[in-house]
């Protein structure tokens, strides 16, 4: 990472991915960070969720290129499931993860969800929390990859 990529993750994009195009980069992201960095088997990383969540879309940069995304999926019990954060590995630790977060966490409030929750896999947890996310439960492993539930209240608008 360089440190113009700080001063200029703080001008991220962040908006909900409509056209074919926009969710592609979406799964370039994800297959980037979680496939090929995080070797999650590509049959686990897409599921049935990627059909009906709201998928965010970070751009960074004067060419826009899609850096970070994340999905939010509406439970039938009116509570959203996060998921798939990720930020391409240079553009880390300079604002796109929690630039994304407030925008899928605006876009909830704005659909009228009061409580998120995620799993977090273990080396993530810090950066949720400076998010609100409260921990909890036990260890569990999905993808092989260790996780802990987490959940955050949200305030309305
Ligand atoms: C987790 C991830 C999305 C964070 O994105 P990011 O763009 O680096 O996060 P940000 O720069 O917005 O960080 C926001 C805050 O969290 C902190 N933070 C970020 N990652 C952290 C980590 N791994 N450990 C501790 N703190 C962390 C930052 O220092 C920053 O704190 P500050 O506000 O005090 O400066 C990114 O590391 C990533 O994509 N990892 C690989 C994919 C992954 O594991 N996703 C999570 C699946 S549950």
């Amino acid at each position: 990472m360089t440190p113009d990529h700080g001063k200029n993750a703080k001008f991220a994009t962040v908006h909900i991915a409509t056209t074919p195009e926009e969710r592609e980069l979406c799964l370039s992201v994800r297959y980037e960070v979680f496939v090929d960095e995080q070797k999650v088997p590509i049959d686990e990383e897409l599921d049935a969720y990627d059909d009906v969540a709201v998928h965010f879309l970070a751009r960074l940069g004067s060419d826009s290129q899609a850096v970070g995304t994340a999905r939010l999926i509406v439970l039938p019990n009116g509570h959203g499931k996060v998921g798939r954060v990720a930020v391409r590995r240079d553009f880390r630790r300079c604002g796109v993860g929690a630039t994304i977060m407030a925008a899928l966490e605006n876009s909830a409030r704005e659909s009228g969800l009061s409580l998120l929750i995620l799993d977090a896999q273990l080396h993530a947890i810090a950066f949720y929390q400076k998010l609100g996310y409260r921990v909890y439960g036990p260890v569990f492993l999905d993808a092989g990859i260790e996780h802990r539930a987490m959940d955050k209240t949200l305030e309305p608008n």
